[in-house]
């Protein structure tokens, strides 16, 4: 693309990183909208960076999602990280048991020797629900572990395809709708300025174990996901990003 051409793709990191104060941003080449090949990539440079940061005896959130999926099946290592923990970053969210975070965060421990606790309860529950399964000792074990995670690795996605994709009822789109929402990531809704207009009790992470975790890391492409991933950069608590050249045109663009 003319614009690779005429500045490279670490020109558009470091734009993209300046702006939003961000320690790293990587950018793979392609289109992970039209080039299957580039989402596998986009994986590739997930687990990269996810070394780079993990340290030893680290517990790691981790959210679902199909490109977290890449991270996932495609992680590595030379030496068992045995001291390691894998966790979803929240419960079930009605996604397909193949990009879950359960399902993610075994793969993951199970690639690199390290550990792994699953949290077997349903994302979406009601008040009453959620404080009798918070007074199970067994949930209130794994739930302390999570909201313990000193990295937490996530993907981003358009609010409506996420919503729908979650199959949340036609109330629940039209009031997102008319919150303006962009952007989802760790269970959360968000608007074009990067400000949260849903969240619900959830047993896993919340928000403000969110903002307490040391190192936040996005992954995310594609050009349909420009502005949710910008969102989310306005959010701000991200540390690090990795998306690939048709998110970071688009991304570019706004800016
Ligand atoms: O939170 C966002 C979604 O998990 C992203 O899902 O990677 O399949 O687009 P995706």
């Amino acid at each position: 693309p003319l614009y690779k051409q005429m500045f490279g793709l670490s020109d558009l990191e470091e734009r993209i990183r300046k702006r939003y104060g961000l320690k790293q941003v990587i950018v793979v080449p392609g289109d992970s909208d039209s080039l299957p090949h580039t989402k596998r990539e986009l994986g590739l440079a997930g687990c990269a960076v996810l070394r780079k940061y993990m340290e030893k005896d680290d517990v790691v959130a981790i959210t679902g999602g199909t490109t977290l999926a890449q991270v996932a099946n495609q992680l590595t290592t030379q030496t068992p990280l045995k001291g390691n923990w894998f966790v979803p970053a929240r419960g079930g969210l009605g996604e397909s048991l193949d990009y879950q975070a359960n399902t993610l965060a075994s793969t993951m421990a199970k690639r690199t020797g390290a550990q792994y606790r699953l949290l077997h309860v349903p994302d979406h529950l009601g008040e009453e629900a959620y404080t009798t399964l918070m007074q199970e000792p067994n949930v209130r074990e794994i739930v302390e572990v999570i909201r313990s995670a000193r990295i937490v690795v996530h993907g981003i996605g358009d609010a409506m395809v996420m919503a729908r994709r979650r199959r949340v009822d036609g109330s629940f789109i039209e009031a997102l709708k008319a919150e303006g929402a962009h952007a989802e990531a760790f269970g959360y809704y968000f608007d074009r300025n990067g400000a949260v207009v849903h969240r619900m009790p959830t047993i896993g992470l919340r928000l403000e174990d969110i903002m307490a975790t040391e190192v936040v890391i996005a992954i995310a492409g594609g050009s349909s996901k420009a502005e949710a991933i910008a969102a989310i950069m306005r959010f701000g608590r991200d540390d690090v990003l990795v998306t690939d050249e048709g998110a970071a045109l688009g991304i570019v663009a706004q800016l």
